[in-house]
């Protein structure tokens, strides 16, 4: 039997934060044993709030490396950058014309960030493109943290609606969210999810942050009242918040983190938190570092030319599948 598709997508926007690493990017990785993994940067998808065209290019550059030195390997999956694959948009507005403007209207992301940024018509249709995104390749599965839950729900209504109309075009993809982690919280304010726009930079920890970074935003992450070390979010989210991190770059249960570290206060905990998490993206850190910047233009610009090749065809299919081609 054919492998089955994986594809997933991150934004460019500098920033990468071990919210994204844990929700979703550590699945990109494994996966990679088992699926046929396509994975984009979406820099079309980041254009939708403003981004300074003098820096973007290397934030988009760098977004590739994080990827690449997280182990995406690009000798086993494709790599590329989302605008250097025309058909990823085509693709969309051919979406949009059956995409309902009463549940786009209804997508938390586009609530909150139109709140926050005003609201365009690319920001309105970011839903419809990441549905392209993913329909694009047939994709059977998709890595995603639980805040893009919403959006898979919505590229399977228009892949059932398509297929329904046109005819069965699309398989209709599942979502993979990880059972701890999907949810990675402000450091600063455990009610609200680690985020790279965040105007505090104090709320996360990224990939590429050193050891006393690291050490202070722990330290300083804000905690509940209490010193008991217990996993429990309705109470203790703040430590519960810390828990869930701890245990994904160590291994260790919640029950077994309990039992380590439950009556020792919160300060011997946080500082095992700082060392697991140091431990966890040093190596991510010296792989970084060891990448060279024209091979990764190289990888990214070859990742393109591979995936345009394998998009052609099936974009053909829907063209056809709608009339625009016999
Ligand atoms: P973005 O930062 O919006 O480009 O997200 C890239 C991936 O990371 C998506 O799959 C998100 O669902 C995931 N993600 C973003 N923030 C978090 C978070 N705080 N906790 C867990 N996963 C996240
Ligand atoms: N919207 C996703 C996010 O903000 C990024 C994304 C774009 C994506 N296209 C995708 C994720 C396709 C999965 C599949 O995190």
């Amino acid at each position: 039997m054919a492998r089955q598709t994986v594809f997933s997508g991150i934004q460019p926007t500098g920033n990468i934060h071990i919210g994204n690493y844990l929700g979703a990017l550590r699945n990109w990785v494994a996966l990679q044993a088992e699926y046929d993994c396509i994975y984009c940067v979406v820099d079309l998808h980041a254009i939708t709030v403003p981004q300074d065209p003098a820096t973007f290019p290397a934030d988009r550059h760098d977004a590739a490396k994080v990827l690449l030195a997280m182990g995406v390997d690009p000798t086993r999956s494709l790599l590329y950058y989302q605008s250097r694959v025309p058909q990823h948009a085509e693709l969309s507005w051919i979406l949009s014309t059956i995409a309902s403007t009463g549940q786009l209207s209804r997508m938390t992301q586009f609530k909150d960030k139109a709140d926050k940024a005003g609201s365009n018509l690319g920001l309105y249709a970011y839903p419809v493109l990441m549905a392209a995104d993913i329909l694009l390749f047939r994709a059977d599965a998709v890595p995603v943290g639980e805040d893009q839950k919403q959006h898979l729900e919505l590229t399977r209504d228009l892949a059932e609606r398509f297929n329904a109309r046109f005819g069965p075009e699309f398989p209709l993809p599942e979502p993979i969210i990880p059972k701890t982690g999907a949810r990675i919280m402000s450091l600063q304010d455990p009610a609200n999810k680690m985020s790279k726009s965040d105007p505090d930079p104090e709320s996360r920890i990224l990939i590429l942050d050193d050891a006393a970074t690291i050490q202070r935003r722990v330290k300083r992450a804000v905690t509940d009242s209490g010193g008991e070390v217990r996993y429990d979010w309705a109470a203790k989210p703040g430590i519960s918040n810390l828990m869930e991190m701890y245990g994904l770059f160590t291994g260790a249960s919640m029950d077994q983190i309990e039992a380590d570290f439950g009556g020792g206060g919160y300060g011997r905990f946080k500082g095992a938190v700082a060392e697991a998490i140091i431990a966890g993206l040093a190596p991510m850190q010296q792989a970084y570092r060891a990448l060279d910047d024209a091979e990764v233009d190289r990888l990214l610009e070859e990742g393109a030319a591979v995936a345009r090749e394998r998009a052609e065809p099936l974009q053909q299919a829907v063209r056809r599948r709608v009339g625009l081609a016999v």
